[in-house]
């Protein structure tokens, strides 16, 4: 079965034209490593695997699970198994936190034909995740309003974490961390991974790429995807910098 393929897939923002021709082939439970310098188009990638809107694709494929996904709604994304943490979380003022996260769960738990949690059940549940998260402070508040930046972070790692993905893509989750956090989150998505997710993480610290050992790496510059090798590449990148590495 195919798990995750893209072939040649080319998407616009307007008239602009941002990803060209990818491909890319991803077996159940690969990590993928996405990197490449500001602007080249990682953050498009996630965003529209996920389905954002705002993106148009022009031509090209993606199929999930053997469906077409391009066809998919982004709940239908959600509910198919494919989470996005996103490199700039939105500020949601009204939404409290707790609601929200119980609502994604049990609306899965619905999908699924799963028992439904109370608010007590789900407070009960999360609790080892929220403490090893060290969220506990901020979980009355709503969503992400007056959050630091690595709450920010630690709260999409805990949203992860609750919908355990077929396919998690983790856009720069490992940015403004503090030592704490970083662990906290690297070995909450190592779980996971012994669970079975695959990952696409972008990231531009290979600290944590290297630790996850990926399968493979992909270099992208200026909407396309210029290497494909496999986790000795980031040895590379972190010698030579991208420029360097790409005249190589
Ligand atoms: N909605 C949009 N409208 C116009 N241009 C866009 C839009 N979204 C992205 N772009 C442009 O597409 C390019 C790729 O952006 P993207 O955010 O995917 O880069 P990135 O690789 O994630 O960069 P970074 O490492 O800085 O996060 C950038 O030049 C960006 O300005
Ligand atoms: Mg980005």
């Amino acid at each position: 079965m195919v798990f995750l393929k893209l072939e040649k897939l080319s998407v616009s923002a307007g008239k602009i034209k941002i990803l060209k021709n990818l491909n890319l082939s991803l077996r159940s439970g690969e990590t993928v490593a996405l990197v490449g310098a500001n602007g080249s188009g990682k953050s498009t990638l996630a965003q529209v695997l996920m389905g954002n809107p705002n993106y148009r694709v022009v031509s090209g494929k993606v199929k999930f699970c053997n469906h077409n996904l391009l066809k998919f709604k982004p709940e239908e994304r959600s509910q198919a198994g494919i989470f996005l943490a996103w490199q700039n979380p939105p500020v949601i003022t009204g939404l409290a936190i707790m609601d929200y996260l119980r609502g994604i769960y049990n609306q899965q738990q619905k999908v699924k034909k799963l028992p439904l949690l109370t608010i007590d059940g789900f407070a009960k549940m999360i609790k080892p995740l929220v403490q090893e998260l060290g969220l506990n402070r901020v979980l009355q508040r709503d969503f992400n309003d007056g959050f630091s930046g690595g709450e920010k972070k630690r709260l999409e790692a805990l949203q992860m974490a609750i919908l355990r993905p077929k396919l998690a893509i983790i856009d720069e989750i490992d940015s403004g961390l503090d030592i704490d956090s970083f662990w906290a989150i690297k070995t909450l998505i190592n779980r996971l991974k012994r669970q079975g997710a695959a990952f696409i993480v972008i990231s531009h610290y290979t600290r944590l790429l290297r630790s996850l050992r990926p399968d493979k790496v992909l270099i992208m510059s200026q909407g396309e995807i210029v290497k494909n090798s496999d986790s000795t590449l980031l040895a590379q990148i972190d010698q030579l910098g991208f420029k360097r590495l790409l005249k190589s």
